[in-house]
């Protein structure tokens, strides 16, 4: 007994160094990728436009709308985090960052007085930029933007993840090594727009925060397209985030311009975007330029796997083919299930009964990721509160969908949603009246988040 005292007491003890060490012993914090002479300084617009890559607005607009300014809370399990203020200002901003506090920020995830970020801003995806473009932001950011004194909400989550320094071992497994490596040699033809179009998607565009699945620890299975699970589809805020490079999924039945004209204006011939890619397309690729939307195009058409992923979602509702969905809407047999009614009734008018939608206006349900997904909050939530595509500089009207939420009762919505989860060769798991209920409830639940920073 006594002896099983002194190891749990020796074992304490070990707890207790170890907390201390992580509390104190100094950050090792990642080196210049690159040797530019102390007087470097960047092109005339090349900051800003790193900012854009890499939609630092998104996040760190204020509430009011004040560039940069921060406070909007970025949703997490754990509470909200709130994006800081990142503006000069000395106080309340980052006016006090040296070149080499701002780059540990965004390599190492590390505040100028050694705190720990919260993944929550992408540092893990930052790592990969180009000391050009880390000096760019910086430049940027002490030099053209305004000084702001909005003084940020401090982020407080639950116990344990209060303690920032248990951000510093995850970090240890969590993050790949900084850098940015182009894949393609010059043996391969384009070489030179794919590496750009890697740079783009790996780096600033952190297309992998939302669209890699996770693991249990939270770390992302992959920084890049060595890694089989990079972009092969994650989970943000309730959303599926789609698998962008499985054979059979949307993007890689896009040709290169399809994508980059979603790219650049949220939609085309055949989706719309929603929900958090609705930001990323109104602060960040709507600005990117041609060349840069061709590229990742490129990349991402190079990256596809060329075999269909087993589907994994319960397959417990037949599926009925394209033309089985058009003549059974097409019959109005008064007998006909409550699912397709609904449909008839209420979406028929701009989704069409063969599921097409129309090009650029009306997004096409056939084969939509946002219909099919494994998890079905976006359909579910799109039927409940509408959705609204963004106004950007080639469509600067906005269009709206109406919700339905306020119409349908939790029943009805899992009816209908059943039915255009498995209409048109469409093949995915039924949705429940309690999934819907629980959807609901967790949309009035949810802080005025991320999402609602755009209105
Ligand atoms: C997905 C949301 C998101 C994006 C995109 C984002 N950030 Fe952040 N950022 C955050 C959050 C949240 C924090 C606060 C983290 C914390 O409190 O641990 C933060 C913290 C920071 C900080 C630390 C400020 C301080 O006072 O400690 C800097 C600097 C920063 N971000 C710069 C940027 C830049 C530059 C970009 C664009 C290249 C960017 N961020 C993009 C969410 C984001
Ligand atoms: C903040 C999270 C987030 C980031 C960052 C993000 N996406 Fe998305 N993306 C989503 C979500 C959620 C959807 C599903 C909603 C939709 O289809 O509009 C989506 C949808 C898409 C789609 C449509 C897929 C389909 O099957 O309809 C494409 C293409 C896409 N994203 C590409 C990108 C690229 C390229 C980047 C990086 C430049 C990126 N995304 C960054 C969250 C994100
Ligand atoms: C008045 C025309 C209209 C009606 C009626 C309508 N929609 Fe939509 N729907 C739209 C528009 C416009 C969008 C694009 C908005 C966006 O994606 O942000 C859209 C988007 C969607 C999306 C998201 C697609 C994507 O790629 O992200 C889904 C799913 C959807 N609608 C399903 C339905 C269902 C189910 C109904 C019936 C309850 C319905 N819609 C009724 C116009 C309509």
């Amino acid at each position: 007994m006594i002896k099983l005292l002194r190891i749990l007491a020796a074992l304490a003890l070990i707890g207790v160094v170890v907390v201390l060490l992580l509390i104190f012993l100094p950050h090792h914090l990642t080196e210049p990728q690159e040797d530019l002479a102390a007087d470097w300084t960047p092109e005339e617009g090349q900051g800003e436009y790193a900012m854009i890559l890499g939609d630092c607005a998104g996040c760190h607009i204020g509430a009011d709308g004040t560039p940069f300014a921060g406070g909007q809370p970025i949703d997490s399990p754990l509470g909200p985090i709130y994006a800081s203020n990142i503006t000069p200002d000395p106080e309340h901003g980052i006016g006090e960052f040296s070149l080499d506090d701002f780059r540990a920020v965004m390599y190492d995830g590390v505040d100028e007085e050694g705190h720990d970020l919260y993944p929550a801003m992408p540092y893990a995806n930052y790592r990969k930029l180009s000391e050009r473009d880390i000096r760019g932001l910086y430049h940027y950011f002490m030099e053209e933007v305004e000084p702001s004194s909005n003084e940020v909400t401090e982020t407080s989550l639950m116990f344990p993840f209060n303690m920032r320094f248990g951000i510093r071992m995850w970090k240890w497994v969590a993050l790949s090594d900084p850098g940015f490596e182009p894949p393609f040699g010059d043996e391969v033809e384009n070489a030179e727009m794919l590496n750009r179009g890697a740079y783009l998607v790996e780096g600033p565009g952190h297309c992998g925060a939302c669209h890699t699945p996770r693991n249990l620890i939270f770390a992302q299975k992959g920084f890049t397209a060595e890694d089989s699970e990079f972009l092969t589809g994650g989970v943000i805020d309730g959303w599926t985030a789609p698998d962008l490079r499985q054979e059979g999924t949307q993007p890689q039945d896009w040709d290169q311009v399809e994508m980059a004209r979603f790219l650049a204006t949220g939609r085309n011939a055949h989706a719309g975007v929603s929900g958090e890619m609705e930001l990323v397309v109104q602060y960040s690729t709507q600005y990117w330029t041609e060349n840069d939307l061709l590229a990742t195009a490129a990349y991402l058409d190079e990256i596809g796997h060329d075999v269909a992923r087993e589907s994994d979602a319960e397959d417990d509702v037949p599926s009925l083919s394209e033309e089985e969905t058009v003549t059974l809407l097409g019959d109005a047999d008064p007998e006909m299930a409550l699912g397709p009614r609904l449909y008839l009734d209420n979406c028929n008018a701009c989704h069409f009964s063969d599921g097409r939608g129309a090009a650029n206006v009306f997004p096409q349900l056939a084969g939509n990721a946002t219909v099919t997904a494994p998890v079905p909050r976006g359909l579910v939530q799109t039927i409940l509160e509408g959705a609204e595509l963004p106004s950007t500089e080639a469509y600067p009207y906005k269009l709206r969908m109406p919700g339905f939420g306020w119409r349908l009762s939790d029943e009805e919505v899992a009816e209908l949603a059943t039915f255009v989860r498995n209409a048109w060769g469409n093949d995915a798991g039924a949705v429940t009246a309690a999934d819907v209920a629980g959807i609901r409830s967790a949309i009035e639940d949810s802080p005025e988040g991320h999402g609602e920073a755009a209105d």
